[in-house]
C-alpha cells in the first residue's frame, strides 16, 4: 500500500484528536466497562464514546460473580453494549466445574449473548491449574460450534499450549478474535491459519519500544480488529491510567500510521472485519 503525504495524515490526527469532531467511526470489539472501575462515571465514558465514533461496544465476561453487572449494562445502553459470555482463564481453579456450570446454563437459556469469551490460557501468574484451564478452554470452544458463535480468545505466556488446543479444530467453522495479540509476525502467521479469525490489537501497540509495530506492518489489514481491553492496556498518551473506549482512537491512530493508510480506512476496514466475525450488527 503506497504511504500518503504526511501533512494529510497530520491534519487527519488533528481531527481525531478534537473532541468533538466526529469524522468516522468503529467498534471496540473488547473493552470491560461493567467493572466496578466505572461505577462513579460510566454515562460520561460511555457518551465520551459516542463522540469519539465508537458505534458499539462488545463486552467479554469474566466469571460468574461479573454476569449481573454485564447485563445490567447491557441492558442499560441496549443497541450500543453487547454482552459475551464465557470463564476467563485466570478464575479457573479447583473449583471450575461449579463455575462452567453456571456459565452454560447462561448461554443455554439467554439469546442476548453474540459470542464466547473471554476464554483461552493464562500461564502469567502460575501454572498450578494448567489442566484444569485447558479442560474449561476446550469445553468452551465446543461451546462456540454447538451454539454458532465467536470465540474471544485471551492467551498469556500460553502460546504453544493454545495452538495445541485448537489444532484440532482448525478446519472447523469457527471463527472468533485472538484478542490482545502482541506477538511475533511468525506468531501472527500461524493464527492466521485458523481462518476465521481476526487479531485483535490494542493500546499495547503504542507503547514506546514494543516490537508489535513491526510485527503488525505484516499482518493484513483484513485480519485486524480494534479494542481497548477497558480498563488495563491504556494507549499513549494516557498510558498508566483507566482505559476506556474513547481511547481506541489513539491506537487507531497508530494502526494508520503503521499501515501507512488514512486513519479512515482503519476505521472501514477494522468494523467490516468485526462484522464479519459477529454478523450481528
Ligand atoms: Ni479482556
Amino acid at each position: 500500500m503506497p504511504g500518503i503525504r504526511a501533512d494529510i495524515l497530520l491534519s487527519f490526527k488533528r481531527e481525531i484528536t478534537g473532541n468533538n469532531i466526529r469524522i468516522m467511526n468503529f467498534i471496540d470489539t473488547h473493552s470491560h466497562i461493567y467493572l466496578e472501575e466505572f461505577d462513579a462515571d460510566l454515562p460520561e465514558v460511555i457518551e465520551r464514546a459516542r463522540l469519539a465514533g465508537i458505534t458499539q461496544i462488545l463486552l467479554p465476561n469474566v466469571n460468574s460473580t461479573t454476569i449481573e453487572r454485564l447485563l445490567r449494562v447491557c441492558n442499560e445502553y441496549k443497541g450500543y453494549c453487547y454482552p459475551m459470555i464465557g470463564l476467563h482463564p485466570t478464575s479457573v481453579d479447583g473449583d471450575y466445574e461449579k463455575e462452567l456450570a453456571i456459565i452454560e446454563k447462561e448461554l443455554a437459556t439467554s439469546n442476548l449473548y453474540i459470542a464466547i469469551g473471554e476464554v483461552g490460557l493464562d500461564l502469567y501468574w502460575d501454572k498450578i491449574y494448567l489442566k484444569e484451564q485447558i479442560i474449561v478452554f476446550d469445553t468452551q470452544i465446543q461451546w462456540a460450534l454447538k451454539y454458532d458463535l465467536p470465540l474471544i480468545i485471551h492467551s498469556r505466556d500460553a502460546f504453544e499450549q493454545i495452538y495445541e488446543v485448537m489444532k484440532p479444530y482448525k478446519d472447523l467453522s469457527l471463527k472468533g478474535i485472538f484478542h490482545s495479540f502482541t506477538g511475533s509476525v511468525e506468531d501472527a502467521n500461524r493464527l492466521l491459519e485458523f481462518d476465521g479469525f481476526m487479531l485483535g490489537i490494542n493500546g499495547v501497540v503504542t507503547f514506546k519500544n514494543s516490537p508489535l509495530p513491526e510485527a503488525v506492518k505484516h499482518i493484513p489489514i483484513e485480519r485486524v480488529v480494534l479494542e481497548t481491553d477497558a480498563p488495563y492496556l491504556t494507549p499513549v498518551p494516557y498510558r498508566g491510567k483507566r482505559n476506556e473506549s474513547a481511547h481506541l482512537k489513539y491506537t487507531l491512530m497508530k494502526l494508520s500510521e503503521i499501515y501507512g493508510v488514512l486513519p479512515e480506512l482503519i476505521a472501514k476496514q477494522s468494523t467490516l472485519n468485526a462484522l464479519k466475525v459477529f454478523g450481528i450488527f
